[in-house]
């Protein structure tokens, strides 16, 4: 793996290998820098948990973190996101983290950049570091996906996450059905819609999403949707007892799912930003990992 940007790229293998890696770091084992290295996140659209998860995530790692922000950059001079990306590796950048939303952009700069570059998020296209971390919060609780009854429900067309969820969850082998307002629908990821009725005695796992109010022209579109499509208390009250709900966050309570089930005891809400350190720390390390086999003499990573 020399970056990730979209799911469609790992295979099965590359994927438990991660969750293999997340599974030692969650035990404490885990080699950190002994070198000076430097990870720059870029982030071009709102980040709460993604940003901050790795943060964290390179910092337990040893990495220097390059904070950017538009905002008194000089990408309000004009600089293309090219010329940015190319600077932090001309100054020493060792990995590249990219929340944007051009198309387009990210193949651009796998090509051209000799770093690695994590896609944190490219507009309505893919999410990669959500979809595995939701799939290691998945992965904990049921071991294995063969089978698995997974819907995604909410708004679909303008989801990044959904995108990434739906082809590796197939890949993976489980069986993913969709809920959504029509006018959210988008059947190049799925044909399979059912209502939200018949979702909750479906799935061994509800994943939520979060309606994507800045992507829409119509901003007024959240009204009656609890009722309609989302998870209500009533609904989760049918649905199997080993069942988890799963949301990307952040959440719009109230109106993907009812307030008082965002902490209930299926929801894995939280839990999935807790993986999102450990499997970020996981894409890092195998990331850089191609670096510390070429440099054993330099004992660049330490026990
Ligand atoms: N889930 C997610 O990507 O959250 P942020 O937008 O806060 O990073």
């Amino acid at each position: 793996m020399r970056h990730l940007i979209s799911m469609k790229h790992m295979s099965n293998v590359a994927i438990y290998q991660l969750f293999h890696k997340a599974e030692q770091i969650q035990k404490g084992q885990y080699r950190k820098l002994d070198k000076q290295m430097f990870a720059a996140n870029l982030f071009l659209e709102p980040s709460t948990r993604t940003k901050n998860s790795f943060i964290v995530a390179e910092r337990k790692l040893g990495l220097e973190v390059l904070d950017f922000t538009e905002q008194g950059s000089s990408l309000l001079k004009g600089e293309s996101l090219y010329d940015t990306a190319r600077t932090f590796e001309s100054i020493g950048a060792d990995v590249i983290v990219l929340r944007q939303e051009q198309e387009g952009v990210l193949a651009h700069l796998t090509e051209k950049l000799q770093i690695p570059i994590i896609n944190a998020g490219d507009g309505s296209g893919e999410h990669p570091t959500q979809c595995l971390l939701d799939l290691y919060t998945i992965f904990q609780e049921f071991h294995s996906f063969k089978g698995l009854k997974v819907v995604i429900a909410g708004d679909i067309r303008h989801s990044r996450v959904a995108r990434s969820n739906a082809h590796a969850l197939r890949q993976l082998g489980a069986d993913v059905a969709f809920v959504s307002p029509e006018a959210w629908r988008d059947d190049t990821i799925s044909e399979n819609y059912i209502s939200v009725d018949e979702a909750v005695e479906f799935a061994d796992v509800m994943m939520l999403l979060r309606i994507q109010r800045e992507r829409h022209s119509d901003k007024d579109t959240t009204q009656e949707y609890l009722q309609s499509y989302g998870l209500t208390v009533e609904r989760e009250r049918k649905m199997k007892e080993h069942a988890i709900v799963l949301h990307p966050a952040p959440v719009n309570r109230g109106v993907e799912i009812a307030d008082e089930l965002v902490e209930a005891p299926r929801s894995r809400i939280f839990k999935q930003m807790e993986n999102g350190v450990t499997i970020r720390m996981a894409i890092l390390s195998t990331l850089l990992e191609g670096e510390i086999r070429n440099e054993n003499s330099d004992q660049k990573y330490q026990n």
